[in-house]
């Protein structure tokens, strides 16, 4: 099939090239580069030895997509393109409200014209209430969310579930990300995040590495096996392969559904921290600080649902994961930027 991949530069999106690549669709790619690098896709043509289709603009630009889809012959879509950084949705809303759910409005416009109505989107577990108990299932409750970039994914997945409601010719999947980390075996590819990460594992790279100092641990006091706050990690080639997943699924099914793309087991940061030293013998220097406002203790999935309707399952292991993330970080200190 022929893939529509908007945010495909992106940390996630390259990695799904790769898989969509190797599973032998197409991919074709629009992203403005607003947090990635186009040498990300020259490493995706790298490694799978085929060529990405890349357009280089905003998925809000709606000739844009327009010209895409004259020129292409798109199947379906998978949209990553989105602005993701949580503390930076606190002070700029209308920043994340206008791209996150213009892009998605806009590409839902050109898709329903088009007549494609096959649709993968990149949706997170941030849409769950904290309220819930754990592990979270795809009936868990959703709203009441800390942050404007959380309402973006509960917007959005409103938005494209009224969609489906309206057209039964539509197949959405809402993919809900836990904590995805790890990068491609090759180290060809990674996360490369700009500025100060604000996520624990490129944190934790970036010191084993010698570009901070030492780890910040936000909070040793919470109600968990250590007293660290506890998440679903999942390596991102699994999460890729998730995508193609949903595609076949897709094939088979109308309406719109969520599906939970974790591993259904928690670790801490400690734990985190000692498998990273462990798998990679490098040390990363930590020390403890208060909690980071907004953080739940804990939050892993029930991904139950993805395994009996998708048929997939995460496989790697948390050691795969620092490995990977190690690998990528080890041999481009400074990214893409390199
Ligand atoms: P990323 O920032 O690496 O990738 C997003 C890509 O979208 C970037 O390449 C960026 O340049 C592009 N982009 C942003 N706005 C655009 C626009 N208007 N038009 C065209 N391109 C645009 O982030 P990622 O980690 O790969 O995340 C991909 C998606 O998954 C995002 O929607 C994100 O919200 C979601 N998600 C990420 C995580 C995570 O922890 N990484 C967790 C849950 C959900
Ligand atoms: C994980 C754990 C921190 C950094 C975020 C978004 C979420 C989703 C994924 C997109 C927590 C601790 C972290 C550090 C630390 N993104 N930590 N020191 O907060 O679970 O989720 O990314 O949808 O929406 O909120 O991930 O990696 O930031 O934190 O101690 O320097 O690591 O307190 O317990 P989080 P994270």
């Amino acid at each position: 099939m022929n893939v529509l991949i908007t945010g495909g530069a992106g940390y996630i999106g390259s990695h799904t090239c790769v898989e969509l690549l190797n599973a032998g669709h197409a991919a074709i790619v629009v992203d403005n580069l607003a947090n990635s690098s186009a040498a990300a896709l020259k490493r995706v043509e790298r490694i799978a030895g085929k060529e990405v289709a890349f357009y280089e603009g905003d998925v809000r630009d709606e000739a844009l997509l327009d010209r895409v889809f004259d020129e292409r012959d798109i199947d379906c879509a998978i949209h990553f393109a989105g602005l993701k950084c949580v503390p930076e949705s606190v002070s700029k809303p209308m920043e994340y409200y206008d791209n996150n759910i213009n892009s998605t409005l806009t590409l839902c416009r050109v898709m329903a014209r088009r007549g494609v109505k096959r649709l993968v989107f990149s949706s997170s577990a941030t849409v769950y209430s904290a309220q819930n108990a754990m592990p979270l299932s795809e009936n868990s409750v959703t709203g009441d969310c800390t942050n404007p970039y959380g309402w973006t994914k509960y917007i959005s997945e409103r938005l494209l579930t009224d969609i489906a409601a309206a057209d039964g010719e539509w197949s959405i999947a809402l993919l809900r990300y836990f904590n995805p980390i790890g990068a491609h075996e090759s180290g060809l590819i990674g996360e490369d995040p700009r500025g100060i990460p604000n996520n624990l594992m490129p944190y934790i790279s970036q010191t084993a590495v010698g570009r901070r100092d030492e780890l910040t641990v936000y909070g040793s006091d919470y109600d968990t096996k250590d007293g660290t706050g506890v998440r679903d990690y999942i390596h991102v080639m699994d999460l890729a392969k998730g995508h193609v997943a949903a595609i076949g699924y897709l094939l088979e099914h109308r309406g719109a559904a969520a599906f939970n793309l974790g591993t259904g087991k928690g670790v801490s940061v400690l734990e985190m921290v000692e498998a990273f030293q462990r798998a990679n013998e490098v040390a990363v220097p930590f020390r403890f600080g208060p909690r980071r406002p907004g953080d739940v203790a804990t939050c892993y999935a029930d991904a139950s649902r993805s395994e009996k309707l998708l048929h997939w399952r995460a496989e790697k292991t948390l050691e795969d994961m620092c490995r990977d993330s190690w690998h990528w970080q080890r041999l481009n200190p400074q990214g893409y930027g390199e």
